[in-house]
């Protein structure tokens, strides 16, 4: 029997949705009539979104998440579950960039970046899968890749692994659940001027650099991203699967 939401509302819960692209995600959902949890690794973080989500109409549920700790991961999805009282969509944000060349990179640097991005990506995704396909419901997973985990950069190599495993997991847990009705997709956006990205974005020699590899010839906004979570968990999506959508400018057309 499936749990309904008592609004009677789709439920998402968007990870990493203190700033940034997580954000813009909360909120386009919020605006698509979706209930909404958001997370961040500590929930004072979240107060400016849930503002904007609030002011939307939302019911909002905001909670501390940290991906390096399956316990946290436990408790924060329970939480949300027994909170907005059903789930439907998991996007799956959340992340850590590292720029290092591959020459310094240390191994507490590695786990931090694979744990976050990859074994944080996999147990919430089995967490969702777990309780989609145990109470019978149809629901979606988007994961956040990046261009980094389709083509190769200097500096970005822990990064661009971790994302292109992100990649792979998509296709592979799409293919496993899909009996289910659960579709797992991934969006992998280029360069977004997020709050994160600020730093390294800030000389202009290496803003120049990276704005040459994109035809189109600018970064990514934060909303473009969401656009292409909107349509992934939306019905028109119903048939696709296993796919990751590049919102990159056109980099990786080259
Ligand atoms: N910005 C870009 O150019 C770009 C390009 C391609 C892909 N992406 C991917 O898109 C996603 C969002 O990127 P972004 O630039 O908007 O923000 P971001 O800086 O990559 O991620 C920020 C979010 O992740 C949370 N977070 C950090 N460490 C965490 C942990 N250990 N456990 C749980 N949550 C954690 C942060 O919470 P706190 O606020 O509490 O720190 C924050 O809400 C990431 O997966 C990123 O890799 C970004």
């Amino acid at each position: 029997m499936q749990e309904q939401n008592p609004t009677g509302k789709r439920a998402a819960f968007v990870t990493g949705a203190s700033y940034g692209i997580g954000a813009a995600t909360a909120l386009a959902l919020a605006r698509d009539g979706f209930d909404v949890a958001v997370s961040a690794t500590r929930v004072e973080n979240l107060s400016d979104v849930v503002a904007k989500l609030e002011a939307v109409g939302a019911r909002v549920v905001p909670v501390a998440l940290n991906l390096r700790s399956l316990p946290s991961m436990e408790q924060a999805t329970n939480a949300v579950i027994k909170a907005l009282g059903c789930l439907d969509v998991l996007v799956n944000n959340a992340g850590i960039p590292l720029r290092k060349p591959a020459l310094e990179v240390t191994p507490e640097q590695w786990d931090a970046v694979i744990q976050t991005n990859v074994t944080g990506t996999f147990f919430m995704s089995q967490k969702m899968g777990r309780y989609l396909i145990g109470s019978g419901r149809p629901g979606c997973i988007i994961n956040m890749a990046s261009t980094h985990g389709v083509v190769g950069l200097a500096e970005r190599s822990v990064y661009g692994i971790s994302k292109a495993a992100i990649i792979h997991m998509t296709k592979m847990l799409a293919i496993e659940w899909a009996e289910h009705g659960v579709r797992v997709n991934a969006v992998a956006p280029g360069t977004v001027e997020t709050p994160s990205r600020a730093a390294s974005l800030a000389d202009p020699k290496t803003r120049e650099v990276m704005l040459n590899r994109v035809p189109l010839h600018r970064f990514a906004t934060a909303e473009e991203v969401a656009g292409a979570v909107r349509y992934l968990v939306s019905p028109e999506a119903a048939y696709v699967t296993g796919q990751t959508l590049l919102v990159d400018g056109g980099l990786t057309a080259y």
